[in-house]
């Protein structure tokens, strides 16, 4: 995989011993950018997301804010590691939820202090386009982080779920909600309450997932995508992004109003005019992002 430096060595991403971000170019020929695959790396733990990862990701995205130049977020689980001789290899995970050890003698103000602000609603007010490249167990809080991505694309072998109710608990990371508002009220209650697993194809039905490839051609998936939209203007990307999450928690009648203002205001946007001219001279927009 090609790693690429920022010019500015204070925006390079920053590192942790559990995450891995890589940066790739937007296009081959042109300097517009690039965008950021950000590895959730505890591959021997199924990448479960202990106090390191959610402090780690909570970095990248303080750092993807700032970042200009780096316009998606690709968020994915590290592979397995190759066995130890005679040892059966782990499985291949997205992220397989929270870690579970943490929760041993945590009563409810360590759990409000440590979920309050936590890396999962960072990663879900990115103003950036976010998509969870997800190959294998995407569980509990693995199932959140990818339903805090505005695009979900899963291998064939990925498997989608929401078990907390087996350990007496509910999911904490916003699956209650977000997830609601993907598969519908129906198919959370039982996700929710059954804890059982789905397959991706399954995922793919219900509307949790946009696509399902596999495995081998998942990244090559997620990258021609993570590059089409990076491609885009960001400012109108942004404005997007937010006009539709506004669909999430607004009426019809207000929600229309709210896109037909953000709709006139790209019209002050330099974007726009780069936009339509480019379309009238049959030429790329180079766009100025703003
Ligand atoms: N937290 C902490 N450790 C976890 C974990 C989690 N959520 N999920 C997996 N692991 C660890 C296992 O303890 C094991 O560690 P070890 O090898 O040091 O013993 C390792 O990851 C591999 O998992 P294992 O259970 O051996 O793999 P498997 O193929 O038998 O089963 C799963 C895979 C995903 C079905 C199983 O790991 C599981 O149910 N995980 C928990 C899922 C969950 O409840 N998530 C919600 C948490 S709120």
């Amino acid at each position: 995989m090609k790693k690429k430096r920022l010019a500015s060595a204070a925006m390079n991403p920053p590192e942790s011993e559990v995450t891995n971000v890589t940066l790739h170019p937007l296009s081959d020929e042109k300097d517009i950018g690039m965008f950021a695959v950000l590895t959730i790396n505890r591959p021997d733990k199924l990448n479960a997301l202990n106090t390191e990862v959610m402090d780690a990701l909570k970095a990248v995205c303080q750092w993807m804010d700032q970042a200009d130049d780096v316009r998606v977020l690709v968020v994915a689980g590290a592979p397995p590691l190759p066995p130890p001789e005679g040892k059966r290899s782990k499985p291949h995970a997205f992220v397989a939820g929270a870690d579970i050890t943490e929760f041993v003698g945590a009563d409810s103000h360590h759990i409000r202090t440590k979920f309050s602000d936590n890396a999962v609603e960072a990663l879900w007010k990115l103003g950036k386009p976010t998509i969870a490249m997800v190959d294998g167990f995407a569980l509990g809080g693995g199932c959140e982080v990818a339903c805090s991505c505005d695009v979900r694309i899963a291998s064939d072998r990925s498997t989608f779920g929401t078990p907390e109710i087996n350990l007496g608990l509910i999911p904490g990371y916003g699956a209650t909600q977000r997830l609601e508002r993907l598969v519908g009220y129906g198919k959370a209650h039982e996700m929710i309450m059954t804890g059982d697993m789905i397959a991706a194809d399954e995922a793919h039905r219900i509307g949790l997932v946009n696509h399902v490839v596999k495995p081998d051609d998942l990244e090559a998936f997620v990258f021609a995508m993570a590059r089409r939209i990076g491609s885009k203007s960001s400012h109108a990307l942004k404005v997007g992004k937010r006009t539709v999450r506004a669909a999430l928690d607004l009426g019809l009648t207000e929600g229309v109003g709210v896109e037909a203002e953000a709709f006139a205001s790209l019209f002050d946007s330099e974007d726009k005019d780069i936009g339509v001219q480019a379309f009238l001279d049959r030429s790329e927009p180079e766009w100025k992002h703003g």
